[in-house]
């Protein structure tokens, strides 16, 4: 995702510039059966361990995670910084909650419990579950600003204080979120259990059916029976998917008990991966999972560009009629603005064109095709 930020931030503050919001990025939801590997595929694509994991029941409310990309620690200043309100925070990276919006976590171990505990709060501490959204902002200056949505899986069977419609709520709680056309689905499916009964992919079925906004990841690769692998799935021969497949370890139980870190997990991650999959070794795993992800987010963003040029243009349009109407002579500070606006139009269509080049090379040189 790195790569990404410089030109979706220059972007983003040319909009903001011209008063409007333009580009909304997709929010990126994820979606699958209990304890198919959702929390721990988004952590991964955060980079940070916060989230809540574990076998049964763990994410149990929708958890809207926003990540707001900052500079780093040293180039804070009014100057460069000026739309965000906390330049005080002396941290590198920091979380803050909407329900304690005052409270500012600089230990992501203290975000995860603050998680739980709120997770309680919500839906009690007997497996029940809750549709009302926790909102996590992240700030940090190896974020995209982006939002992620991790969401409770699909159960069948009520445990615990969960209603005994347990699996209508959850989908349609699931369905809420992800028939929004602005979000791209994440169906994690693992790879230890059949993907034609996919739960993930029969949801993404229905609110995308022709597959322009789900991609699959397989997880759980280590998981699979001595004898089997993946090879066919991730090959797309078995299901095909648009977007792409793409197979993923991410940490076991016992690697969370001995809290191994995700740097480690990465790594043991390509070494399986070139062990069990040489030919997919560049096609696989979290930081190809990363690196897809971006790629659709540019394709998105290219996809918006025209509107957005002639957005840009009816603008100056407008500023130019209003311009006319004063008569001679042009006060001095209108005439500034149509400058600046000018400007930015010019400088916002050399970045829509850097972006659009990036886009082409990076098509060139990377793996699969995506079609979005
Ligand atoms: P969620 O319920 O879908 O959010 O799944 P979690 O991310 O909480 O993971 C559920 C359990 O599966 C945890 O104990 C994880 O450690 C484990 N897990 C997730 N992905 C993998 C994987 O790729 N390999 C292995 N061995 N375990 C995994
Ligand atoms: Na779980
Ligand atoms: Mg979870």
């Amino acid at each position: 995702m790195e790569t990404l930020i410089p030109t979706i931030n220059r972007l983003q503050e040319v909009f903001l510039t011209l008063g409007a919001e333009i580009i909304q990025l997709p929010q990126i939801v994820v979606v699958g059966s209990q304890s198919s590997g959702k929390s721990s595929v988004l952590e991964s694509l955060v980079g940070r361990d916060f989230l809540p994991r574990g076998s049964g029941i763990v994410t149990r409310r929708p958890l809207v995670l926003q990540l707001v990309n900052v500079p780093p620690l040293q180039e804070r200043s009014l100057y460069t910084w000026s739309a965000c309100t906390c330049l005080c925070v002396k941290a590198e990276e920091w979380g803050t909650f909407l329900h304690c919006k005052n409270q500012v976590f600089t230990d992501f171990q203290e975000i995860r419990r603050e998680i739980e505990a709120e997770t309680e709060r919500g839906s009690g501490d007997n497996k029940g579950i809750s549709p009302e959204p926790i909102y996590l902002k992240i700030f940090s200056p190896k974020v995209l600003n982006l939002t992620l949505v991790d969401l409770p899986g699909i159960t069948k069977v009520p445990v615990g204080d969960q209603p005994k419609d347990i699996e209508a709520q959850v989908q349609e709680m699931i369905l809420s979120f992800i028939s929004n056309p602005n979000c791209l689905i994440l169906a994690v499916s693992p790879a230890n259990s059949d993907l034609a009964t996919s739960d993930a992919l029969k949801l993404a079925r229905e609110v995308d059916p022709d597959g322009r906004r789900t991609l699959l990841v397989v997880s759980k690769l280590d998981l699979m029976d001595a004898g089997t692998d993946a090879l066919e799935v991730l090959l797309g021969r078995v299901i095909p998917v648009r977007l792409g497949i793409i197979g993923v370890v991410n940490r076991s139980q016992h690697d969370i008990n001995t809290q191994k870190s995700l740097e480690d997990s990465m790594k043991d991650e390509q070494a399986f991966l070139q062990r069990h999959y040489p030919s997919l070794v560049s096609r696989a795993g979290s930081r190809y999972l990363a690196k897809t992800l971006s790629r659709l987010l540019m394709h998105h963003i290219r996809d918006c560009l025209p509107d957005l040029k002639t957005r840009v243009t009816v603008l100056s349009a407008q500023y130019q009629a209003r311009l006319n109407s004063y008569g001679q002579p042009v006060e001095d500070h209108s005439a500034t603005l149509l400058q600046i606006v000018t400007k930015f139009a010019s400088d916002y269509c050399n970045t829509i064109e850097g972006t659009a080049r990036h886009i082409q090379t990076s098509e060139l040189c990377g793996g699969a095709r995506i079609c979005y």
